[in-house]
């Protein structure tokens, strides 16, 4: 394998995906569960392969059924680059309309900006009170999220709550999104 000659910014985009594109998202989170297995102790029974070699699937019919939650596709250049799962569970054990479930750039995409990119098309399509829950062994994450819900204009009142409860152990970023019209 040889590394490729640094390139222009491709264009980032974020579509809805219709259950035509479930089978992307599908493959896409082996991906990053495999991304996630890294934080998990090696003597652990979580992350391992199943008897298919693939990691369990994730729950995914809940996206395509319910009203409060959204699955995207991020595309840079016109080509699948990562995805991101939005509900409104709100691991602070408060209330939120909007919570980024999962979100992930593939690492060929990674450092260019595609994930900052793509949560500045996917907060405003969702005005309202948000939580992002982040790992704490989640280093990237933890340096990647304030930087980019940070940045953007149509975020108030962000905040940074550490949780340390059954329900999360973590920062959780708390702010509104306003409504661009
Ligand atoms: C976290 C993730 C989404 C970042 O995506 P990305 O496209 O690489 O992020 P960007 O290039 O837009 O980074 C924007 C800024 O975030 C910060 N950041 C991004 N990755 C980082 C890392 N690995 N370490 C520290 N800071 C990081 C930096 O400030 C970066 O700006 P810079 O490159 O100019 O320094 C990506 O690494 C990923 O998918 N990881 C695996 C899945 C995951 O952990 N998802 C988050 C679940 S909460």
């Amino acid at each position: 394998m040889t590394a490729g000659v640094s390139q222009p910014l491709p264009p980032v985009e974020v579509t809805p995906a219709g259950l035509d594109r479930r089978a992307l998202i599908d493959g896409m989170m082996q991906f990053y569960i495999y991304d996630f297995s890294e934080f998990e102790p090696a003597g652990s029974d979580a992350f391992e392969l199943n008897a298919e070699h693939r990691f369990d699937p994730y729950p995914l019919d809940d996206y395509w059924r319910d009203a409060d939650r959204h699955p995207l596709i991020i595309e840079a250049g016109g080509r699948p680059a990562g995805f991101a799962l939005i509900n409104a569970v709100a691991h602070s054990g408060g209330i939120c309309e909007h919570s980024m479930a999962e979100f992930f750039v593939m690492r060929k995409h990674r450092r260019g900006g595609v994930g900052a990119r793509a949560v500045a098309r996917i907060l405003p399509m969702f005005p309202g009170r948000w939580e992002i829950a982040v790992a704490r062994r989640n280093a990237p994450a933890l340096g990647f999220w304030p930087r980019a819900v940070g940045a953007l204009d149509c975020v108030r009142d962000l905040r940074t709550v550490e949780m340390d409860s059954e329900l999360w152990r973590g920062p959780i970023l708390q702010f509104e999104v306003i409504d661009p019209v």
